[in-house]
């Protein structure tokens, strides 16, 4: 079997549109910072342009930071059926206090809005919801 995945990271994604400064950066940077999840459709369409941009077909990608929600789910099958073929999820689980430890660690470096203990909380309530 081959393991050669391309790693296509949803909040890279984001952040890249967001720093392109096009219509929609500030809908993604505000989303970000409440540490809320963006409108499906935008996420979606940028996983697609990036697999597009690939090459499609006889590629294999590992979709990181994604679904987040129902929302991203849905609006992934529906913009994506007929051109990719799922094969795995993959879920990791983490405590809080180790994630905290953790990104406030990679805040010292990131530079990222969401890398701060305020914006942390409301990243976990969404993730709770
Ligand atoms: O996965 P990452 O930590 O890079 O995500 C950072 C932020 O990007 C999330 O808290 C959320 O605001 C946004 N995001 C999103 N939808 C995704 C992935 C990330 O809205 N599928
Ligand atoms: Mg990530």
């Amino acid at each position: 079997k081959e393991f050669n995945f391309m790693h296509l990271s949803a909040g890279d994604l984001l952040r890249a549109e967001r720093d392109r400064e096009g219509a929609q950066a500030n809908m993604i940077n505000n989303f970000m910072k409440e540490g809320k999840i963006v409108p499906a459709s935008v996420t979606v369409n940028l996983i697609k342009q990036a697999m597009e941009k690939a090459g499609w077909a006889d590629r294999k990608y590992l979709v990181d930071g994604f679904p987040r929600n129902a929302e991203n789910y849905e609006a992934f099958f529906s913009a994506m059926t007929g051109h990719c073929n799922v094969k795995r999820a993959i879920h990791f689980t983490c405590s809080e206090a180790i994630l905290t430890e953790r990104i406030l660690e990679r805040a010292k470096t990131s530079g990222r809005v969401d890398d701060n203990e305020e914006t942390l909380k409301l990243r976990f309530a969404t993730y709770r919801n």
